[in-house]
């Protein structure tokens, strides 16, 4: 199986590192077609965008014709003699009306639709990538639809059909679960081990490994923007701290429960704690809620520990990596 390219970050190319299992769950989906639309959540940077890469490239080689669509970012790949597909992907990615990811993200199912219909393609795949962003998190569950309709309803009949979509957007979950209609899936951060492959990829100097590890949670983002940063965890911090509006005013109203949260976040879940606090800390993607049971049958790569504190890991809710966590313990003293 080929391994794709990467850029971790400026001047640092890899290839596709780890993810075994999750690799393995391609071939499994390769041979056997995806009986709903599988929806991959996770932590912001953990990934996603990478392994649905790989996945196209990995679908490719079986023989399928991809669409792969990175709706949100106007990028797309496509796996296909059919040079009309790139043609429409194009023309798509480069409307200059604001309309290019609405376009992208329902392209991606009718090319899809098209090369099994008009064109006769038998073993068809179509991955979107962050389409809940581009059509809207209120019609994420129609959208999901629309992949389900593609399976159920193929204007002719086929051999197999892969269907995926990916979202860090952890509030989707909520209109997608709803339904029926989908696989929910989620991915973790890395492994250690994987990570590890990773973190040699940086040039040096670096922070050493195990300090890394305890910082990023096995986050391959912030892996490159402590790298960026020349190591200085406490910018890193501190911008995670303004992106995720972590103002004194949110940090006022919720020190209470804040603090005991840093401190193990399973109290979102097992506290009395206010839904409308957990739904601020999703929105912010700071937090994953709902954790699923660690069978990897449910997981994508990997689970994550049952529990590890130190990384922010609880059963049922954790921290997205500890550097996000750490922003709201800066927040907390800086309020
Ligand atoms: N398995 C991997 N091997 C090599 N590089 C990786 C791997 N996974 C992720 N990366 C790199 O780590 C960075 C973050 O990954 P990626 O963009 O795929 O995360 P994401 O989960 O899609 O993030 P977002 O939530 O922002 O969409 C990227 O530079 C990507 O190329
Ligand atoms: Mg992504």
């Amino acid at each position: 199986m080929k391994r794709i390219k990467l850029k971790l970050a400026p001047g640092v190319e890899t290839e596709f590192v780890d993810r075994d299992r999750a690799l393995a769950r391609v071939v499994e989906w390769a041979e056997k077609s995806t009986r709903f639309p599988v929806v991959v959540f996770g932590p912001e940077g953990c990934g996603k965008s990478a392994f649905l890469r790989q996945a196209a490239e990995t679908l490719g080689e079986f023989g399928y014709d991809v669409v792969y669509v990175d709706a949100a970012h106007r990028d797309f790949v496509a796996y296909t003699d059919v040079a009309e597909v790139a043609r429409r992907l194009l023309d798509a990615a480069s409307d200059v009306s604001g309309l290019a990811q609405l376009r992208l993200a329902y392209l991606a199912v009718d090319l899809a639709r098209e090369l099994i219909g008009r064109w006769g393609r038998r073993k068809v795949a179509v991955l979107v990538d962050e389409a809940f962003q581009a059509v809207g998190l209120d019609k994420a569950g129609i959208y999901v639809k629309s992949l389900l309709n593609l399976i159920e309803y193929p204007p002719r009949s086929y051999e197999k059909i892969v269907a995926v979509a990916a979202t860090s957007e952890g509030v989707t979950r909520e209109e997608i679960g709803r339904h029926l209609w989908a696989e929910l899936r989620p991915i973790w951060n890395m492994p250690k081990e994987g990570f590890r492959q990773l973190y040699d990829k940086i040039p040096e100097p670096r922070l050493p490994f195990e300090d890394v590890w305890r910082w990023t949670g096995g986050n391959p983002r912030m892996l490159e923007r402590l790298y960026s940063s020349g190591w200085a965890v406490g910018r890193v911090v501190e911008d995670v701290l303004r992106e995720k509006r972590l103002t004194a005013g949110f940090v006022v109203k919720w020190r209470r429960w804040l603090e005991e949260v840093v401190e193990d976040p399973e109290i979102l879940w097992t506290g009395d704690v206010p839904e409308e606090l957990v739904r601020e800390l999703e929105v912010r993607n700071l937090i994953v809620y709902n954790m699923y049971d660690r069978d990897p049958y449910f997981w994508v790569d990997q689970p994550p520990p049952e529990r590890d504190l130190e990384l922010g890991v609880g059963r049922d809710v954790a921290w997205q990596t500890p550097l996000h966590r750490e922003a709201v313990r800066l927040a907390l003293r800086e309020a």
